[in-house]
This record gives structure tokens, C-alpha cells and sequence, in this order.
């Protein structure tokens, strides 16, 4: 028996940073899917097949042991071969569109698709029981992680998230899309957060204006996302970068591919833990191939993304 599972990457549309520090933020989940196939196997190994490598190791490997690449996919195996008291071994193979370590959710993608895929073999778990097993994956190599890009991962769609966990999904059907263009440069979220509190402490009077401006911003975003209202929305985006610009975590790349796209989209900001990583373009049909055609004639990578609405999915084949 074969179970495979994949789970969606996302953008985060608004919101980043200020969340760690008790503010919403707004996530939605894209197009672009990691694909997780897992089989029980007779050796006392997990192995795992994937684009970033393999690894072979003994099922009871403590996981200190581990490459971090593989941390959070490991402890998912071993945590379910032990809740089912498994002697078998497992084969798993990854196969994944979402790029690797530019804030479009490979790694939250990744330990969802691993937690619904592995655990198939044995049980049905709910959304629920694979989200919070997704969640202590990924705390194994960020312990501090919020937890939002696995919620969404997990559900799909459009998802307003909150510091304590809430999650409420916006039940409407978007109108837009967005351009995704990556920087190519690499970003690790632990270390731009630190970066973001070393600001805070420096400047708490700043920091503590700029959580208040992001937090009327998403209420007053949140009401354009239910209407549409595409104006809106494009131009709370880019009050968000401002706010972004000035905790220091986005640069002068991602600066001029935000400037490429200035007159064409509806507004553009910066994704994720910045530093590096992607900018995300608001578009529609009247304006999606002239963003795309800026972003490719100064030689920018990007893709068109729709958002995904069914979140994480599985099935079970019989083998081979
Ligand atoms: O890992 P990224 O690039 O998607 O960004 C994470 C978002 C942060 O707000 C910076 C951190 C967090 O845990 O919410």
C-alpha cells in the first residue's frame, strides 16, 4: 500500500513579523504542491528520496543525529511508526514545485504533506491531528515557528491567523491572482526574526507605532478582501512594505522588483521573512501578462499563482 499526500505552499499577504509580536496576519495558500508517497517497508530504516537528497537512517536515529533537512520529516515517521508500534520500516519520496527557502512554504508544505501521508498508512486522521503534528515537526528545527504557514497548508485558501492560534478562514471567492518572483536568494526566517527583535529592542517606540499601523491596516484589508475591492487591497500592500522597509527586512533587490511592477499591478510587497525570498504582485486577468512581461524583461523569475483552496489531500494506492 502506497499513501500519498500533498499539501499546498503559500504567500503571506499581509502580515509578517508584526504576528510574532501578538498581530494578525494573512495567509493564503497557492497553486504549487508538495507531493509526499510513503510505503511501509521490511528493513528497519527510513529512508527518504528527495530533490534536496536521500537519507537512509536506523528508525530509532535520535533525531539530534538528523540533518536539519530531514529533522522535521524524521520525527514525524518515527512519532507515527511508535503511535502505531510499527516494526516495519518506511520508504518516503518528495517530490515538490514549491522553491526551497523563499518564504513560499516549502518546509511548512512539507512536514504537512509528511504528517498526512505517513500517517495513512495506519489511521484517517483529521486536518486537525495532521496540522499539529505538522506544527511540532517544524518546531523541531524553528522552535519559535507561529504556526500560521502550516495552518495553511493544512486548510487551504485565505486564512486570517492570529498569534494565539485562532484561525478563521475567509469564506469568499477571491477575484485576483498573484505574480510570485523570487530574488533567488535564500533567507533563514530565524534569523531575519532575530534581526526584527534586535530592532524592537533598539526601537521600541517605533516598533510599537508600526504593530498598531499593521494592525488597522489588516482591518481595513480584511474589509476589501471580502468585497474585492482590488484598489484597496493593492494599495494596503504596499503600505505594508513601507512598514516592512522600515524594521529592515526587505533590500535593494527586492526594492527594484517592487519598482518594476510599481505601475502595472494593484500594488507589491515583499513575502515572508524577507531579506531575500519573493515579492508577491496583485493582479487580475486586465494586467497579469503585462506584470509577468515587466518581470521577465529585466530578467526577474516568476509565475502566475492562483490561490488553492482545498489545503492538504490524500489517498491511498494499492502497490506498486
Ligand atoms: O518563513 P517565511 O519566510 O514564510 O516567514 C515567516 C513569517 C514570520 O512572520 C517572519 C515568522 C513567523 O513565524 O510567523
Amino acid at each position: 500500500m502506497r499513501s500519498i499526500a500533498s499539501a499546498p505552499g503559500k504567500v503571506i499577504l499581509f502580515g509578517e513579523h508584526f504576528i510574532v509580536y501578538g498581530g494578525k496576519a494573512i495567509l493564503c495558500s497557492i497553486n504549487k504542491r508538495i507531493t509526499i508517497e510513503s510505503q511501509l517497508s521490511n528493513s528497519d530504516k527510513i529512508e527518504i528520496d528527495s530533490g534536496l537528497g536521500t537519507i537512509s537512517v536506523s528508525k530509532n536515529e535520535p533525531l539530534q543525529n538528523i540533518d536539519p533537512v530531514f529533522k522535521p520529516v524524521i520525527y514525524v515517521a518515527q512519532k507515527i511508526l511508535q503511535k502505531f508500534n510499527s516494526d516495519s520500516g518506511l520508504k518516503i519520496s518528495i517530490t515538490s514545485e514549491i522553491p526551497a527557502g523563499v518564504g513560499l512554504g516549502s518546509s511548512s508544505a512539507c512536514c504537512v504533506a509528511a504528517a498526512s501521508s505517513i500517517s495513512g498508512l495506519f489511521s484517517n486522521y483529521s486536518k486537525e491531528e495532521v496540522l499539529q503534528l505538522a506544527i511540532e515537526a517544524e518546531r523541531t528545527i524553528f522552535e519559535n515557528v507561529s504556526g500560521a504557514d502550516s495552518t495553511v497548508c493544512t486548510y487551504g485558501g485565505i486564512i486570517e491567523y492570529s498569534r494565539d492560534g485562532k484561525i478563521k478562514k475567509l469564506d469568499f471567492v477571491p477575484k485576483f491572482q498573484l505574480v510570485v518572483a523570487d530574488s533567488k536568494i535564500m533567507h533563514s526566517t530565524s534569523q531575519v526574526v532575530s534581526k526584527v527583535k534586535k530592532f524592537k529592542d533598539d526601537n521600541p517606540q517605533v516598533f510599537s507605532m508600526l504593530c498598531d499601523k499593521e494592525a488597522s491596516l489588516i482591518e481595513e484589508t480584511l474589509g476589501a478582501l471580502k468585497k474585492n475591492d482590488l484598489n484597496t487591497i493593492g494599495a494596503k500592500m504596499n503600505q505594508n512594505q513601507a512598514h516592512l522597509e522600515k524594521i529592515g527586512v526587505s533590500n535593494d533587490l527586492l526594492g527594484s522588483m517592487l519598482g518594476t511592477v510599481n505601475n502595472v499591478a494593484y500594488g507589491a510587497k515583499m513575502t515572508g521573512a524577507g531579506d531575500g525570498g519573493c515579492i508577491i504582485a496583485l493582479v487580475n486577468d486586465t494586467n497579469l501578462d503585462r506584470v509577468i512581461g515587466a518581470l521577465r524583461s529585466k530578467n526577474y523569475e516568476c509565475f502566475a499563482a492562483q490561490i488553492d483552496t482545498t489545503g492538504v489531500e490524500q489517498k491511498v494506492k494499492d502497490s506498486p
